[in-house]
């Protein structure tokens, strides 16, 4: 039977979303049944054989929605290999320094169970797609997108057998 991943993540402007069904859809193909949901819908990890939770972080945090998402499973994460991943400008470099500081956003991930990996990944900045009341402000931001396809895909075809086998 196909292992049944849950991928749940947390976004604010769609862009963590996308990046969730990428990640999707490279873990179907290597075999595994998944369902993709936004965190705040999820009331029950029951069934899964694996998790892998993604965030957007916004002023140095985690979402909210995410780390009530950590709270609220906090039990059931640690019940299951699970992979996290961030989306956020800091990584729009990849360099040591920002490398931490993504870490360190990670940390109520990290906190609630050691993944199999942690997957840290630039975002983006789209004026139309900032309407919320604390996003509009970031549209004195150009417009930029740092999300790299292929290495968000390759990072899912390295978490698969991680996942698979922890
Ligand atoms: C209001 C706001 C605050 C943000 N704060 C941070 C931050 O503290 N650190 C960071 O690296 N990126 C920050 N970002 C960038 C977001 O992480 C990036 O835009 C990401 O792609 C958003 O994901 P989403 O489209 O799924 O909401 C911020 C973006 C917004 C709109």
């Amino acid at each position: 039977m196909a292992p049944k991943i849950l991928l749940a993540y947390g976004t604010m402007a769609g862009s963590t979303a996308e990046v969730a069904q990428a990640i999707a859809e490279e873990l179907t193909q290597l075999g595994a049944q998944v369902d993709v949901a936004p965190v705040e819908s999820i009331n029950d990890l029951a069934g899964y054989n694996a998790v892998v939770l993604g965030s957007a972080v916004r002023m140095f945090h985690l979402l909210g929605k995410t780390r009530r998402f950590l709270r609220k499973h906090r039990k059931a994460l640690q019940a299951v290999p699970v992979a996290y991943f961030l989306i956020c400008l800091t990584m729009s470099e990849e360099k040591p320094e920002t490398i931490e500081k993504a870490t360190r956003f990670a940390k109520p991930m990290l906190n609630t169970q050691t993944p199999v990996s942690l997957g840290l990944f630039g975002g983006c900045i789209n004026h139309e797609k900032l309407t919320d009341m604390f996003g509009k402000p970031l549209r004195f931001l150009p417009e930029q997108d740092h999300r790299d396809w292929d290495k968000i895909r390759a990072w899912a075809g390295e978490i698969y057998p991680l996942l698979l086998n922890a």
